[in-house]
């Protein structure tokens, strides 16, 4: 069986303002991801700019930190087997103009600044940005019936 790994999702301010939260977390239930851990939140500066830390340089990072913290995000942990991929294949190119039809980004946004879902991009990346949003204890390790016919084990 492929090697299950944990992700960090965002549902940001721009999907939540536009009441796509239902429609976004249904297309991850869809492929069969467990949610491990859920919450809306309006997330502090001090969480974004830690969150963001690799674009700190780079032009958008002010406007980036200035929007995520604008309003509520719903913020989450996916598992899976192949999580890491599987959910940056559903969320599509972080330029929706270069993402596939079917994919969230193609299907709800136009423009990278307003691109609706953030994941983690590696599954050391995931660990901290899990660690930055989750305290201990708030991920819950279970299992649902349907697991073994998603992940055929
Ligand atoms: P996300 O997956 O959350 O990770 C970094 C975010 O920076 C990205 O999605 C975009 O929303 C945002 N961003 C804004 N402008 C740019 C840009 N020019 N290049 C890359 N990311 C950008």
């Amino acid at each position: 069986m492929a090697q299950n790994e944990r992700s960090l999702v965002i549902i940001k301010p721009d999907a939540v303002q536009r009441g796509l939260i239902g429609e976004i977390l249904a297309r991850y239930e869809q492929r069969g991801l467990r949610i491990a851990a859920l919450k809306l939140e309006l997330i502090t500066r001090e969480i974004a700019e830690r969150h963001y830390g690799e674009h700190k340089d780079k032009p958008f990072f002010a406007g980036l930190v200035e929007f995520i913290t604008s309003a509520p995000s719903v913020l989450m942990v996916l598992e899976g087997p192949e999580a890491i991929r599987i959910i940056r294949d559903t969320n599509g190119d972080t330029k929706p103009a270069q993402a596939l039809p079917g994919t969230i980004r193609a299907d709800f946004g136009l423009t990278i600044d307003r691109n609706l879902v953030h994941a983690s991009d590696s599954i050391e990346s995931a660990a901290d940005e899990v660690a930055n949003f989750f305290g201990d204890g708030s991920i819950i390790d279970y299992t649902r019936a349907i697991d073994s016919w998603i992940n055929g084990d």
